[in-house]
């Protein structure tokens, strides 16, 4: 596609340092350039063809990510692209080049199937592209000062191969009514990377008590359990203040106690979503304005935890 002095293609695999380049100038830092790179190599969707790059003659000035992934919606799963990061070049601003490649990945994925897109952004920015404040980012608050001493001690172990099928299942008891929640699959990519913190505590006996994503300043991404004593256990031995876990999911449902927690599902301007199939969202945010359904959230895919 051409458009003004620029060109956007897909990806190739010679322009990935050009892309570091890019997403390191135009953010400032380092991070958005490792989570594309992380993307590339631990989620299993990943796809070069979604994987957006502006041209201006022979550089690289922009860069839009689309990274499929199915997600739940309504309690069915639908094929969905993750937007984000989203990069020009401070000298190449505000010459449509952001919308240029927005528009290139929203047409090939709404070509190759795919319902909807979704990020998390500039509020004032996306909806001119079809997006529309959609989800949130429902947590869990805890009252650590309010748990009880944990009542028996607990190992954290690796992730290892044997524990991916408990994992995928447990995932699905928590996440499957909960809209914009992605489904994992059995790569080993999906559960576990360096430099995240996942977990799988286990009882001295070696049952498992729970898997744990991430404990950075008192937050915990997940926590997935099968049995609510020894969920209580591995929360009252973590004490995480927070919890990127919702109401609907098994957690809330089956552990929470009043006494010392909240879980909550809000709205945000940021988290927005678009229609790539006429339609795609109109149930969902029908619902959510009925008040029948409350806003999802979502668990964004693993090198995300990292950002
Ligand atoms: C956000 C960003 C990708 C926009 O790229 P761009 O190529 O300048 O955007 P476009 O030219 O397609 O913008 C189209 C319109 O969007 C609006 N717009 C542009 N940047 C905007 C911003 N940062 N916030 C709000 N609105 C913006 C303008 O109205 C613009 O039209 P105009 O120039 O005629 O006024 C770019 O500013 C950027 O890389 N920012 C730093 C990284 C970042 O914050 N990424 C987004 C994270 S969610």
């Amino acid at each position: 596609m051409a458009e003004g002095s620029y060109r956007v293609l897909s990806e190739r695999p010679e322009d990935e340092d050009a892309l570091d380049i890019v997403n390191c100038r135009g953010f400032r830092r380092m991070s958005e350039a490792h989570l594309v790179r992380n993307i590339r190599e631990y989620c299993p969707g990943f796809d070069r063809r979604y994987s957006v790059v502006a041209w201006g003659g022979d550089d690289v000035i922009g860069h839009v990510l689309f990274t499929p992934v199915d997600i739940r919606l309504m309690r069915e799963t639908v094929r969905a692209l993750l937007v984000g990061p989203v990069v020009v070049l401070p000298e190449q601003r505000r010459r449509g080049v952001g919308g240029a490649m927005l528009r290139f990945g929203h047409d090939l994925g709404r070509h190759d199937g795919f319902e909807v897109a979704f990020l998390a952004g500039i509020p004032s920015y996306y909806p001119q592209f079809g997006y529309k404040a959609c989800y949130g980012f429902g947590k869990i608050t805890i009252d650590t000062a309010s748990l009880p001493a944990p009542t028996r001690e607990l190992e954290p172990w690796p992730v290892q191969p044997a524990d991916i099928e408990w994992l995928v299942d447990r995932h699905a008891a928590e996440w499957s009514d909960v809209d914009f929640a992605c489904v994992r699959g059995a790569s080993m990519g999906e559960w576990t990377m360096p430099g995240v913190e996942a977990l799988v505590w286990r009882t001295s006996d070696g049952r498992r008590a729970a898997y744990t994503l991430g404990a950075t300043e008192g937050k915990l991404e997940m926590l997935l359990a099968d049995d609510p004593v020894l969920a209580r256990v591995v929360l009252a031995t973590v004490r995480p203040s927070e919890l990127g876990l919702h109401p609907n999911g098994w957690f809330a449902r089956h552990v929470l106690d009043e006494a010392w927690g909240v879980a909550r599902a809000d709205r945000s301007d940021a988290a927005m979503a678009c229609e790539l199939r006429e339609g795609a969202l109109q149930p969902y945010l029908a619902a959510v304005d009925e008040g029948t359904r409350l806003p999802g959230r979502p668990n964004w895919v693993l090198p995300f935890v990292l950002c």
